[in-house]
């Protein structure tokens, strides 16, 4: 069995990146784990609190979810054309202390998705992530392509669920082959 986390960038419920992402564990092939892992409980990074405290539950249990996975999945909305707030604390926290940093994401192969309901698919955020991965010397992985979602309130119901067959498709095919990457 291969075990993939996914993460999404929104803490919103109708949140258009969350649908993504499960959509994709849905589409996920037979063989493949797909566990999707939030991030409502992560607070916002302190140095001071790391120093003092440590790591709070809710990273320590992300990191290690991370370090047991083949692969990630990232569904990253797109804010003023860079990452979210939410999303790049999260893997600050999880870059934490460095002297882990090995153990949990060098080499971790990395799929990016991003909805949105404009007109450029996150092409933005997904550019600014370069840099991040680069640092943690994550393997981005580009096989297929990148993967926008624009006009997302066209592709979801009100209930969260992709409802565009084509688009569904096209998803299934990029989880497919990132899976078949982690073999
Ligand atoms: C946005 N949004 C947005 N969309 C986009 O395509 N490019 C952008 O630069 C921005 N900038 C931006 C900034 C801020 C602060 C907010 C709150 C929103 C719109 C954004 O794509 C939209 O709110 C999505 O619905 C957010 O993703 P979720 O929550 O649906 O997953």
């Amino acid at each position: 069995m291969i075990r993939i986390i996914g993460i999404s960038g929104s803490l919103r419920q109708q949140s258009f990146n969350s649908a993504l992402l499960r959509a994709a564990a849905e589409v996920a092939p037979a063989g493949v784990d797909f566990e999707i892992r939030s991030l409502h409980e992560v607070p916002l990074y302190n140095q001071d609190v790391e120093a003092d405290a440590g790591l709070p539950a809710a990273v320590i249990e992300l990191k290690d979810a991370i370090a047991a996975a083949a692969g990630l999945v990232i569904a990253t909305p797109e804010y003023n054309a860079g990452i979210p707030g939410v999303l790049k604390n999260a893997i600050d926290w999880i870059s934490r202390p460095p002297a882990d940093i090995s153990r949990i994401l060098h080499g971790k192969p990395v799929a990016l998705l991003g909805a949105t309901p404009g007109g450029f698919g996150t092409t933005f955020v997904q550019t600014a992530w370069l840099p991040v991965f680069r640092t943690l010397r994550m393997e981005l992985w580009v096989e297929n392509g990148p993967f926008y979602v624009s006009g997302a309130s066209n592709v979801f119901d009100e209930a969260g669920r992709l409802i565009d067959d084509e688009l569904r498709s096209r998803l299934e095919e990029y989880i497919g082959a990132f899976s078949k990457r982690l073999v």
